[in-house]
């Protein structure tokens, strides 16, 4: 029999993940676990860039979590787990920048724009995160990485750091492909709709949060930028604010951009986002009700939690020792 390929993906605790979370990477796994061997993290560490309030980021934690199994992933098919439980993961993260260059992380797109938000706390952490995220895909020897568009450039570099290694010594880690969904691959804001969705934006209008209620969900598909011409047709270039409903329609309700352009003929925006707002509403409907559920007993995700750790351990463990030895550090 074939061994199942090894997925790997990770999410930060910084808040309710956003639909562009959701419909970008979190769906998506809970659809990929069935057929990869899949494991799936909250990355608490790479939180730390950006300046956290310890007790906010201890029920995100637990928030992050919950969501993740709410959304469909299956502790009895996945490992989850949290980052900074398996010290693997910084352990190899510090190895691997030996292999990384100033001049590559100061090339990324992500680093240039937190350092930008958040200028008085341009931190080494920050400047260094896209090595532990390395760091968290090699460690298990990962196949595939199911990831949105925002993150591809990262990905590129741990591919990158993978092949420098393997070519310095010996083949030791999986060079890992990205995987990208079809539709949902990169939801923009509801008001700037050439920028992506993001939880840490400050205008809350722009984006919809996975436990958001119902009227809330609604008003804010209502207020969200359009155009004056009143038409649904799909034009991401003349029509960003538009297109990116219908995407995010299709990304749900499978329709093509064709389908739903006939659909709304001749019937106005209004009409549109409150369908919007219905298949959206309705696909989070059943997440909002398993996660106060789960959330109810935090000693039983605790104990899964805890499981899980132990085995993502064991499996770093296995890459950590491979890594010391090809480097040349003792081990006892
Ligand atoms: P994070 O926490 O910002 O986002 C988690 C996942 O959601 C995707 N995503 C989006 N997809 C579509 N449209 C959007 N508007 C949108 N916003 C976010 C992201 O692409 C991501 O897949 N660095 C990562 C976390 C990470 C990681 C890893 C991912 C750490 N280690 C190892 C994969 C493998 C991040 O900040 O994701």
């Amino acid at each position: 029999m074939e061994e199942k390929k090894i997925i790997f993906s990770g999410i930060q605790p910084t808040g309710v993940f956003t639909l562009g979370n959701y419909l970008g990477a979190v769906r998506n796994w809970g659809k990929l676990q069935e057929d990869y061997r899949s494991i799936f993290c909250v990355v608490d560490l790479h939180a730390l860039t950006v300046r956290q309030v310890p007790k906010d980021l201890r029920h995100q934690t637990y928030q992050a979590y919950a969501l993740l199994l709410a959304c469909g992933i299956d502790p009895e098919k996945a490992l989850v787990f949290v980052q900074s439980h398996v010290a693997g993961h910084a352990e190899l993260s510090w190895i691997l920048n030996n292999y990384t260059y100033f001049g590559e992380l100061s090339r990324m797109t992500q680093f240039k724009d937190k350092s930008s938000k958040h200028e008085d706390n341009i931190n080494a952490g920050l400047f260094d995160y896209p090595v532990l995220m390395a760091a968290d895909i090699l460690l298990y020897q990962t196949d595939l990485v199911p990831i949105g568009a925002d993150q591809k450039q990262h990905l590129e570099l741990a591919r990158d750091i993978a092949n420098r290694f393997n070519n310095a010594y010996s083949p030791t880690f999986v060079v890992p492909d990205g995987y990208f969904s079809k539709s949902g691959a990169r939801v923009k804001s509801l008001q700037e709709p050439t920028k992506k969705m993001s939880k840490s934006d400050t205008n809350e209008k722009s984006y919809i949060l996975l436990l958001d209620p119902p009227n809330v969900i609604r008003k804010k598909i209502r207020s969200a930028v359009t155009d004056s011409d009143a038409k649904v047709a799909y034009d991401p270039e003349n029509k960003a604010g538009v297109s990116n409903l219908m995407e995010i329609y299709q990304a749900i309700t499978g329709d093509s951009f064709e389908e739903i352009e006939g659909k709304f003929e001749g019937q106005g925006y209004g009409v549109f986002k409150d369908a919007v707002a219905d298949v959206i509403i309705g696909e989070l409907e059943p997440i909002q009700k398993r996660y106060e559920e789960l959330m109810n007993d935090k000693k039983g995700l605790e104990a899964i939690m805890k499981e899980h750790a132990e085995m993502a351990n064991r499996m770093a463990i296995r890459t950590l020792r491979k890594v010391k030895k090809k480097i040349g550090l003792v081990q006892v």
